[in-house]
């Protein structure tokens, strides 16, 4: 069942990806170099294609399969810091009836690790924490979703390609917290959490 539901998740993800990669190419215009639709997008298909040869996996087994492509399929930052985090909620997953709660927790603290970075930089952590901070508190809404995207854009960019810019980041919303707002809406709509 749980397995199913992460297949569908990614189903979902990948659609979403697929129907806003121009506009996350956007958005890594001003404050990056306009890949990043372009990076997640080729990462996604690859995805795909893993996840039809494993029918039989467990939540854990696919979790990992879907960190070791977006690792080496990505490209770009985002690339590793999405990796790293999958690699370490596959990792988390101990009993049957996952708490993703504690799932999630486990994926921050590989970001954080791997990216040096933390709340407030303006990066995907500014999604990825309040939504951990909501399903902790027992219900994760697409309003915390919509507001944590958007509350990067008046924040000024102290990590990532995105810091280079300075103060000109500010005013413009991080394209790795959209990504990363696609991803837990597509998780709400596959009812994994
Ligand atoms: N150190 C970091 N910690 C967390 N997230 C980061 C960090 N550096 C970059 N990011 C995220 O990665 C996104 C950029 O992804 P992408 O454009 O694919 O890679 P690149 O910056 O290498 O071109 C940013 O919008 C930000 O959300
Ligand atoms: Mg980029």
């Amino acid at each position: 069942m749980q397995a199913e539901n992460i297949i569908q998740w990614f189903k979902l993800y990948n659609d979403k990806i697929k129907e806003n990669k121009s506009y996350l190419t956007e958005l890594d215009g001003p404050i990056g170099d306009s890949d990043h639709g372009a990076n997640m997008a080729r990462g996604m298909s690859h995805v795909m294609d893993a996840l039809e040869e494993e029918t039989e996996s467990t939540p854990a087994e696919l979790l990992k399969t879907i960190a070791m492509q977006l690792m080496s399929k990505v490209g770009g930052a985002s690339g590793a810091l999405y990796g790293s985090a999958f690699l370490g909620m596959s990792k988390a997953i101990t009993e049957d009836d996952i708490q993703w709660a504690e799932v999630i927790d486990a994926g921050i603290a590989m970001i954080k690790k791997r990216g040096k970075s933390d709340s407030g930089e303006k990066t995907m952590l500014d999604v990825w924490v309040p939504v951990q901070e909501a399903l902790h508190g027992g219900s994760l809404t697409r309003e915390v979703i919509e507001e944590a995207v958007q509350s990067t854009e008046a924040m000024k960019a102290t990590k990532g390609r995105a810091s280079y810019v300075g103060e000109r980041s500010i005013g413009h919303t991080d394209p790795g917290a959209a990504s990363s707002g696609l991803l837990f809406e597509a998780a709400i709509e596959a009812e994994v959490f």
